[in-house]
């Protein structure tokens, strides 16, 4: 598990061209709802394309600890034997999550409504983050919780022996706590509503309708109101999950910012939820075209052409668009650090509670390799020193966040001095072929801290 072991210093410098197609793996939002829906449905679903980062595979594990029969078939194929909606057995030991927020918050949801009791636990960035924004609303339904101070992990919860079903307002923009709500109303009876302010990735409710759940959404000028009925029973499902649009954003902004690169990255979903990064760039300025644009399992999907572009402009991300990138600003500020002006990112208050502060962390490393950032508690801004003029030649500390690791990678392929950061070993959370897939496109990532 990242994070446990010997960290693994990594060194990127400048490259030449970046070329070639680069398949990334599945969907790690995708691949999570498919193990956990897997596990609460009667019979066997087949999955293909699964993500086998480690924030997955700790899942499938916590799904075998739940009861249910979770086989991997190899090449990405897995099948789930579930237990049904309400058949979750009492894990016999700790449910370890590793660095996973995803998997802890919607495990929990998952587990709130069934009359047992759990314990989670996870590494120390998972440990740092706050857990009440899901207890309190699985409060709702009956759950007990206690952890931590501040509500931190790790944490037991049990579970209601007699739940009731819940009306809440989703108070951030969260799919997890959003998800986790849903997965607990599965097991309440009666109908569960969720109304959130902002859209935001909408997986579990296009997969539990998939499942067999009856489940509306409805857009209304206050926000979208979703309405769940309770105690289905989930029907076994055929999952091909897309490729991870969050995992497409590294190739393709590294072809943006390196000279002379043409890059292809096939089959990324593009549901609207998760797609702001892509409309972001176009904005900027970037040469970004979708290919063979199409549908696929109820999701838009294209593949992405990404070329070197020399004329990338700051701009003012709108903070309504915040929900669907969320994921995708460290790697946006790279991009920005070699665009002309400023670069304005307001409404991302979310940012300081991710695997990091990723606010916190990219600023470090961006002031570092020589630019100018500045920031507020939701909101940060980076001029742009344009092609050619960013100075890098800085390590920075990835601080057990895969993402701030990536990104920086991405950087020290166009800046004038090699990047560094203090430990690689978070990226295989979520893209564990992050170094080969770069190092076929043309990309110098070595294991090494050297200048
Ligand atoms: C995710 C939701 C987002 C995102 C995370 C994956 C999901 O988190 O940052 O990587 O799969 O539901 P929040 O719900 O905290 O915004």
């Amino acid at each position: 598990m990242s994070g446990h072991g010997t960290p693994i210093p990594m060194t990127s410098r400048p490259c030449g061209p970046l070329r070639g197609t680069a398949h990334v793996p599945g969907d790690k939002s995708i691949s999570h709802r498919a193990l956990i829906l897997g596990a609460m449905a009667v019979g066997e679903t087949q999955i293909t394309g699964l993500l086998e980062g480690e924030d997955v595979l700790d899942t499938a594990k916590a799904m075998r600890a739940f009861g249910a029969t979770v086989t991997n078939h190899g090449g990405g194929a897995w099948t789930v034997a579930g237990v049904g909606v309400g058949g979750f057995a009492e894990p016999q030991t700790v449910i370890d999550c590793g660095n996973s927020g995803t998997g802890v918050r919607l495990i929990m949801g998952a587990m709130a409504t069934s009359p047992i009791t759990v314990t989670f636990t996870g590494d120390a960035s998972l440990n740092g983050r706050p857990m009440g924004r899901v207890t309190d609303p699985l409060a709702l339904f009956g759950t007990q919780a206690v952890g931590r101070k501040g509500g931190r992990l790790p944490m037991t919860l049990v579970g209601a022996a007699d739940p009731v079903p819940v009306r809440y307002v989703v108070p951030v923009p969260s799919a997890q706590v959003k998800s986790a709500v849903l997965l607990a109303g599965l097991n309440a009876p009666g109908q569960t509503v969720v109304f959130e302010k902002e859209a935001t990735r909408d997986h579990t409710e296009r997969m539990l309708q998939g499942f067999g759940a009856t489940l509306t959404v409805a857009d209304t000028d206050e926000g979208r109101v979703i309405t769940l009925t309770g105690q289905p029973e989930l029907r076994p499902q055929t999952i091909v999950v897309p490729r991870d649009p969050s995992s497409a954003a590294f190739p393709v902004c590294a072809a943006l910012i390196v000279p002379g690169s043409d890059v292809l990255v096939p089959n990324i979903g593009l549901n609207p939820t998760r797609a702001g990064l892509f409309t972001t760039l176009r904005e900027m300025g970037a040469d970004l075209t979708y290919e063979n644009m199409r549908e696929e399992g109820g999701e838009p999907v294209a593949d992405l052409r990404a070329k070197f572009s020399p004329n990338l402009k700051g701009i003012a991300v709108p903070p309504e668009r915040a929900a669907s990138m969320i994921d995708e600003y460290p790697v946006l500020s790279v991009v920005a650090a070699f665009a002309e002006g400023v670069t304005d990112m307001q409404g991302v208050k979310e940012l300081r509670v991710k695997e990091s502060d990723r606010i916190d962390a990219m600023a470090k490393g961006l002031r570092a390799a020589g630019l100018q950032v500045d920031e507020g508690e939701d909101w940060w801004k980076l001029t742009g020193l344009g092609h050619g003029n960013v100075p890098g030649g800085a390590t920075v500390a990835s601080q057990l966040d895969h993402r701030i690791a990536m990104s920086f990678m991405v950087m020290g392929m166009a800046t004038q001095k090699p990047m560094r950061v203090d430990d690689g070993s978070p990226i295989a959370t979520s893209f564990p072929i992050f170094e080969r897939l770069m190092a076929d496109l043309g990309a110098q990532i070595v294991r090494a801290n050297t200048a």
